[in-house]
């Protein structure tokens, strides 16, 4: 197949090329895709090279399948183009996830709504992935009533400017900021922008996708997103209010028959998910499963993943894989 990657210069770019070569997804030419200032640099794919050229060029060249991380302006203007043009769009912005003809998928939970009609389709937000792989068999076993959920957000979620910032505060080197402050040794309370209502609309892509992805309009999130000086994934809190009372023993058995979901959880050993530890891994990490002692039916735990892989490129890829699998694409 045909395959462009969209901002393969970025941060999930270089991860979703690692990935489709892990995954031997069948690619027989690749098309790496940046702005202006990267078109002419070379890519090493599989052992071989590619050039970087720009959106137009990869459009006329008509690919299969395109997966966009570049930004929401980019897909906003240049999926529909691709679309036009017989391809299919994988998008990992927030561009199209909230739109009402869009699919927003993790294949896990919910590849089912998939057809050959979608040319573009959302990649949801890396931190309800990783919360929605732990809740989503949860919910159907108990019936989620609402959830409280705080991030601890990985810079790489920031991309590669985020990346050098922490690399500059390390050093005492002078450089852009992609953050409005100081990243090393401490803790930023805002991920995105503010919305009206208080939250950033990282909280918000939480509460909205959630819904959307579980296909359930009665399932209320409430979010703190926070940003720390972590490489390697982020961490969630996680405390939930379910309709039915549960065993905390039956719901570690069913995290564990999740796939993509592996549990980490013994407090003798000192066993739970951490990122240093998530970080390059496909699965999500759940530990510190307990019952909230404070209200009935109610569950604490900690989630952790790779926001470059599960939270984006993997899941990216698995879509992709859906798609050629069923005949979609
Ligand atoms: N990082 C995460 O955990 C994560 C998770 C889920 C989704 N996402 C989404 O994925 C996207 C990329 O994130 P990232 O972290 O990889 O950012 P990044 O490291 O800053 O990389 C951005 C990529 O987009 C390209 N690009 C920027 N403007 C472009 C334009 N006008 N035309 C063509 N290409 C352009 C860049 O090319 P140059 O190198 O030429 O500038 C680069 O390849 C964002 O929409 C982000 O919200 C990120």
């Amino acid at each position: 197949m045909k395959i462009a990657v969209v901002g393969a210069t970025g941060m999930v770019g270089e991860v979703m090329l690692k990935v489709l070569a892990e995954r031997n997804f069948p690619v027989t030419e690749l098309i790496p895709v940046a702005s202006e200032k990267s078109v002419g640099k070379e890519i090493e794919f599989k052992g071989n090279k590619y050039r970087v050229v720009n959106l137009a060029t990869a459009v006329s060249m008509k690919p299969q399948i395109a997966l966009f991380s570049a930004g929401g302006d980019t897909s906003k203007e240049w999926a529909p183009k691709f679309a036009e043009a017989g391809t299919t769009v994988i998008d990992n912005s927030s561009a199209w996830r909230m739109d009402a003809d869009k699919k927003l998928v993790i294949p896990e939970i919910n590849a089912d709504v998939l057809t050959k009609d979608d040319k573009i389709i959302a990649n949801p937000n890396c931190s309800t992935i990783q919360m929605l792989m732990a809740l989503a068999p949860l919910h159907k076993k108990y019936t989620i009533k609402r959830v409280v959920v705080s991030t601890y957000q990985s810079i790489t979620g920031t991309g590669v400017k985020a990346v050098q910032q922490l690399e500059n505060e390390y050093t005492g080197a002078q450089g852009e900021m992609a953050y409005p402050y100081p990243i090393h040794r401490n803790a930023i309370p805002q991920c995105d922008v503010f919305e009206d209502n208080g939250y950033t609309k990282e909280e918000m892509k939480l509460v909205r996708e959630t819904k959307k992805i579980l296909g359930d309009d009665t399932v209320n999130v409430s979010a703190t997103a926070i940003r720390i000086p972590v490489v390697g994934g982020h961490s969630e809190a996680v405390n939930i209010e379910f309709v039915n009372d549960f065993d905390v023993n039956d719901v570690r058995r069913l995290l564990h028959e999740t796939p993509g979901v592996t549990v980490q959880d013994n407090t003798d050993t000192k066993t739970y998910p951490m990122p240093i530890y998530a970080e390059g891994k496909d699965d999500i990490f759940v530990g510190r499963i307990r019952r909230d002692e404070s209200q009935p039916n109610t569950l604490n735990m900690w989630v952790v993943a790779d926001n470059l892989r599960k939270g984006a490129a993997t899941n990216t890829i698995q879509i992709a894989e859906y798609l050629t699998a069923n005949g979609l694409v």
